[in-house]
């Protein structure tokens, strides 16, 4: 049999296994499926060989950023980076953010490394672990500059929309992690997922400001690169709604 390597074996433990009070295994609603994509040979040498400079494991604790990336940057979490390609393209355009990306799917966490050290990034760190118990136990409370969700699982059927990682609960803890004046930036190419989100959102209009001049979406940024997702969703003919809140002092 193979030999299971590092990366291997990160794919098993994308999440904490919890239990119910009387000792139960408690099964949650997650927002990813684990697709089977097999990790290529050179996706998981990428991840074996450089974990330690841009890896970041899940912990129980919050991170020290100013440790991990020896300054004082604002950091910018992205969940669901998919194959990274933009993630790291937004890295370095914004060398004075720290990035942080979050992604469950080992071929992607491959890809990111192997792309940002082809661009010799410094500015990033990948996670291969649920975004959700990150922002729980990770991230300190008013430490995050910004919040990226690009093209997230749409979940179409109504069965499946309590899989939406955009829910009222998400929500509230994003505020909380965020600094003042931090962001929130969602974008996505379903239009059901677009009204959701947006009137997740609404419901903390004491807490957020929408910088929509129409108040509901704003214009594609041309600070946001082209994802993976998107382009797939342009061959189709998909529009994409882009949402920009900041949370108020
Ligand atoms: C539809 S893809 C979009 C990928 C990329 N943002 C793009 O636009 O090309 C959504 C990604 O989010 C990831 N994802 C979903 N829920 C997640 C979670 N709770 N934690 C980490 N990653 C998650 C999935 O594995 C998937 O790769």
């Amino acid at each position: 049999m193979e030999q299971q390597t590092f990366a291997d074996k990160k794919r098993k433990t994308v999440e904490q296994a919890e239990f119910t009070e009387d000792g139960r295994y408690l099964r949650k609603v997650r927002s990813f499926v684990l697709r089977t994509g097999r990790l290529s040979d050179y996706q998981r040498d990428m991840m074996n060989n450089n974990w330690a400079n841009l890896g970041l494991d899940y912990q129980p604790t919050p991170f020290d950023f100013e440790q991990i990336f020896g300054n004082n940057n604002p950091v910018v979490l992205e969940i669901g980076f998919g194959m990274g390609k933009s993630l790291v393209e937004m890295a370095a355009q914004n060398p004075l953010r720290n990035y942080i990306g979050i992604e469950v799917h080992t071929p992607g966490v491959g890809a990111c490394i192997a792309y940002a050290l082809e661009k010799g990034i410094k500015n990033l760190r990948v996670i291969c672990h649920d975004a959700t118990e990150i922002l729980r136990d990770s991230i300190a409370d008013g430490s995050l500059g910004g919040l990226q969700l690009y093209f997230p699982d749409p979940w179409q059927k109504a069965k499946h929309y309590k899989r939406r990682i955009v829910q009222p609960e998400f929500i509230t803890k994003v505020i909380e992690k965020l600094g003042p004046n931090g962001f929130i930036h969602f974008a996505t190419d379903w239009e059901n997922y677009a009204e959701h989100m947006l009137e997740v959102l609404r419901q903390f209009d004491d807490k957020l400001q929408n910088t929509s001049e129409t108040n509901d979406f704003i214009p594609r940024p041309d600070f946001r690169p082209l994802t993976k997702f998107e382009e797939r969703g342009h061959k189709l003919g998909h529009s994409v709604w882009d949402l920009y809140f900041i949370k108020k002092e």
